[in-house]
């Protein structure tokens, strides 16, 4: 197992009417930015839960972040910020919304040009951001419970990731009874992104940190065994429960202590949702399959462990087990009705990979992968057969 320092300190409060209990978590002289999305919160009654809850206190709103939280948009919420003295940012949504509101928080404590937070490499933002804690209405990313963040830019086709150790929530508050409201496209997105977390740091080479092999493994059959059930037409509560508590566990740095990870998927997934705007999960589970038989010797260790783990396949070499692992991981996705090629997403995929590869380039990103060999001409592989 790799050295590892291990700290988180978001408080979660998980269950049924905890929205609730979130004025005991701001302080009472506060000023708070309550910051939203594109108005789902108005239509399933959580505005309400949260406007009751801090009925006492000096409330706030910035509604409109889009999905894959826009620049621009952040930056009107910046001045608002500026403006009327804020000194607590509060989260209601998804993880857009609880993007938007770290890279808030950040910006909020910055001095400089904003952007430059997110052009510097992945998690160069060492200060305290503002406080702020969250009330996820989105199982799915585990931004609820981790200090990272992505941004979306559409004037530059960018989308970019940044963070630090400041930027954890202080609270989030995980009520499975947000899911009731909860369209099943976002439920299999949710779905799949929590499961490529996992992959992300898991599938690389077999290790000697069991524990946090096991615990991915245990979360990738929950989301499996969870799927049908969240899925099904009647709301069932354990069943939500169990899925927003796999997606926060999958990245709330955990499972990537003392162990190597790979985040290569995301990368190149990032770029695709850049160029058309397709949803973040499924971009993921564009590249993931192909990523995975594009490294395959480095891999198949890792394949095999999950193929014989997580589906239960004991015959075959390494090699057998290994290539039906990816299988198994694609008819998952398919299971969702989630499709795994760019092709099934948009007519003018062609051209993508050297976009890829020069994007990759011009930010000097020469060495993803676990072992930071990945090259922008790998990138070009591997989205090319994604196509
Ligand atoms: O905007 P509203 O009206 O609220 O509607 C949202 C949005 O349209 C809707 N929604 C959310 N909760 C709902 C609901 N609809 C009905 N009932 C509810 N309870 O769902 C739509 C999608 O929301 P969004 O927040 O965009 O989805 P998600 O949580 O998947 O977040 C995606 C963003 O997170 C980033 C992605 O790149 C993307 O920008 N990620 C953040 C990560 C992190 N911070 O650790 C890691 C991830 O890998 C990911 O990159
Ligand atoms: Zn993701």
């Amino acid at each position: 197992m790799l050295n590892f320092e291990f700290k988180n300190p978001t408080k979660i409060l998980f269950g049924k009417g905890e929205i609730a209990k979130i004025s005991n978590e701001i302080p009472k002289d506060a000023k708070i930015l309550m910051i939203y999305g594109g108005g789902s919160i108005k239509n399933n009654g959580i505005y309400d839960q949260v406007k009751e809850a801090l009925k006492d206190h000096d409330v706030y709103e910035f509604g409109g972040i889009p999905a894959n939280p826009e620049y621009e948009v952040l930056m009107n919420a910046l001045q608002s910020i500026k403006d009327r003295g804020i000194t607590f940012l509060l989260a209601v949504g998804g993880g857009s919304v609880i993007d938007g509101t770290k890279f808030l928080s950040a910006a909020a404590n910055y001095n400089g040009e904003p952007w430059d937070i997110l052009k510097k490499s992945v998690r160069t933002f060492e200060g305290e951001g503002m406080p702020f804690g969250s009330i996820l209405t989105l199982p799915a990313t585990g931004s609820e419970m981790n200090s990272g963040y992505v941004i979306s830019r559409r004037e530059t086709n960018e989308k970019l990731s940044s963070g630090g150790p400041g930027l954890f929530p202080q609270f989030s508050v995980l009520d499975p009874e947000v899911v009731r409201s909860i369209p099943k496209n976002q439920i299999v997105n949710g779905l799949t992104d929590a499961y490529t977390h996992v992959l992300e740091q898991y599938m690389t080479a077999p290790s000697s940190a069991d524990l946090q092999e096991r615990i991915a493994e245990s979360i990738l059959i929950s989301l499996q065994e969870t799927a049908p059930k969240v899925l099904a037409d009647e709301f069932n509560y354990e069943a939500a429960g169990n899925f927003m508590w796999c997606c926060t566990m999958a990245l709330n740095g955990l499972i990537q202590k003392g162990v190597i990870t790979d985040w290569a998927v995301h990368a190149m997934g990032h770029e695709l949702t850049a160029y058309f705007g397709i949803d973040h999960a499924r971009t993921l589970a564009i590249i993931a399959p192909s990523h995975y038989r594009y490294n395959f010797e480095t891999k198949k260790g890792k394949l095999a462990q999950y193929a014989e783990r997580v589906w239960g396949i004991k015959e075959g070499s390494v090699e057998e087990k290994a290539e039906l692992g990816i299988k198994k991981l694609e008819e998952f996705f398919h299971s969702l009705d989630i499709q795994t090629k760019l092709s099934e997403y948009t007519e003018d995929y062609k051209g993508t990979a050297e976009k890829v590869e020069k994007a990759f380039t011009d930010r000097n990103w020469v060495g993803l992968g676990e072992y930071k060999k990945l090259t922008p001409q790998d990138a070009y592989k591997i989205v090319e057969m994604s196509y």
